[in-house]
C-alpha cells in the first residue's frame, strides 16, 4: 500500500518520539513491502517561533493533501506562565482538529501484561481492563463564545443535535465490535447541553437494540473508572468531560507515556499520543515512545494494515517483557533505556519477529 503521511513533531518530547514512530513505520514498510511517504510539517510552540501560526495554512495544506497524520505533542511553559500570551501553541492542535473536522477521537485504555503492578491503583481493581474513550473532538467549551475581561469570564459549552448525534454513532458502532456497551458520561442534573446530549442519546438507543446503554454523571463516572474500570467498554462524552477523564483513565495503564489515540472525522484522520510535550524531559532522551508507536498501530488498523499492526501491538509487548523500556517503567536496579533505544529495538524486532 502507498500511503503519504504527515509528521508534525511538534515541541518538547515531541520529535524525539516522532523519530521513534517514524522509524517503526519505516520498518513496517520494509517488512511488509509498502510505500510510505512521509513530509514534515510544522505545530505548535515551534511553528509560531518560525512563522507566527501554531498552526500554519502550509502545514493545514500538507494535511490535507496527506492520508494520515502523524502528531506527537505541542505546547511550551513559555506560553502555559503567560496568560496574556495572545497566541498558544495549543490552539495549534486545536486548529488542525476543528479544521480537519475531526470530531472523534478514539482512546483507548488497557492493562499491559506485565506492568499491572506499574499502576497506583491495585493490581485486582485494573488486571483486565480494557475500554475505549470516545471524546467529543470539535466542539463544546474547546470552542464555543468565550469573553475574557478583567473580572469576567466565560466558555461556552454549546452542542448541536447533529454534532451530538455523529459522536454517538461511532460510539455504538464501536461497541457493535467490541463488547457491546455504552456508557454515555453527562451531566445532565446541571447542565443544559448534557440533557441535550441525554435526549438524543436516549432517541438513539433505540435503533441499537444490541447494545446496552447506560447513562453516567461524569462525576460519579470518575470514581467508577478508578474503582471499576472493567465495568467500561465504550464511553462516550464531551470534549471537556473526555479530556479529564482519560488523563484519569491513564493511571489504570500505569504510564501516560502508553495511551495513543485517532481522531477521526471529515478529512484527513491524525495519529497521536494523549499525553502532552513534557518540556521538562526535551532533549534528555527519556520520554517513553510507546504512545506513539501505540498510534502507528491505530494508523494502521484504519487503512486495514491488520496484520501489520498486530506485529507492532506484538513488539511492543515484547519489549515489556523484556524490560527494554523508559524510565517511566523501569524496575529498580534494572537497567532503563533511552527513547531511541526503545525505538532500534522495537525497528530490529520488527523485521524479525515472526507474525504469530
Ligand atoms: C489532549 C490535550 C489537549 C486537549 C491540549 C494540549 C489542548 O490535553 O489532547 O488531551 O485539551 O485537548
Ligand atoms: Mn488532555
Amino acid at each position: 500500500m502507498k500511503l503519504k503521511i504527515a509528521v508534525l513533531p511538534g515541541d518538547g518530547i515531541g520529535p524525539e518520539i516522532s523519530r521513534v514512530g517514524v522509524d517503526v513505520m519505516k520498518a513496517v514498510a520494509e517488512r511488509f513491502g509498502h510505500e510510505f511517504e512521509f513530509d514534515y510539517g510544522l505545530a505548535g510552540a515551534a511553528a509560531i517561533r518560525a512563522t507566527g501560526n501554531p498552526f500554519p495554512e502550509e502545514t493545514l495544506k500538507l494535511c490535507k493533501d496527506s492520508d494520515a497524520v502523524l502528531f506527537s505533542a505541542v505546547g511550551d511553559p513559555e506560553y502555559d506562565n503567560n496568560p496574556e500570551a495572545k497566541v498558544r501553541p495549543e490552539q495549534g492542535l486545536l486548529a488542525m482538529r476543528k479544521q480537519l473536522g475531526l470530531f472523534a477521537n478514539i482512546r483507548p485504555i488497557q492493562t499491559f501484561p506485565g506492568l499491572e503492578d506499574k499502576s497506583p491503583l491495585k493490581r485486582e481493581i485494573v488486571e483486565g481492563s480494557d475500554f475505549v474513550c470516545v471524546r467529543e473532538l470539535t466542539g463544546g467549551m474547546y470552542f464555543g463564545e468565550k469573553y475574557e475581561s478583567e473580572d469576567k469570564a466565560y466558555d461556552t459549552n454549546l452542542y448541536t443535535k447533529p454534532e451530538i448525534e455523529r459522536i454517538l454513532k461511532v460510539a455504538f458502532e464501536l461497541a457493535g465490535k467490541r463488547k457491546k456497551h455504552v456508557t454515555v458520561v453527562d451531566k445532565a442534573n446541571v447542565l443544559a447541553s448534557s440533557r441535550l446530549w441525554r435526549k438524543v442519546a436516549q432517541d438513539m438507543e433505540k435503533d441499537w437494540p444490541e447494545i446496552t446503554t447506560d447513562y453516567m454523571f461524569v462525576d460519579n463516572a470518575s470514581m467508577k473508572l478508578i474503582q471499576d474500570p472493567r465495568f467500561f467498554d465504550v464511553i462516550v462524552t464531551e470534549n471537556t468531560f473526555g479530556d479529564i477523564l482519560t488523563d484519569e483513565a491513564s493511571v489504570i495503564s500505569g504510564s501516560m507515556g502508553l495511551l495513543p489515540s485517532s481522531s477521526i472525522g471529515e478529512s484527513t484522520p491524525v495519529f497521536e499520543p494523549i499525553h502532552g510535550s513534557w518540556p521538562q524531559a526535551a532533549g534528555l532522551d527519556i520520554a517513553n515512545p510507546l504512545a506513539q508507536v501505540l498510534s502507528v498501530a491505530m494508523l494502521l488498523e484504519h487503512f486495514d494494515l491488520t496484520e501489520e499492526a498486530k506485529l507492532v501491538r506484538k513488539v511492543v509487548d515484547e519489549s515489556i517483557k523484556e524490560g527494554i523500556v523508559t524510565p517511566d517503567l523501569g524496575e529498580s536496579g534494572k537497567s532503563e533505556y533511552g527513547t531511541q533505544a526503545v525505538g532500534k529495538w522495537l525497528c530490529a524486532r520488527l523485521t524479525i519477529s515472526d507474525q504469530r
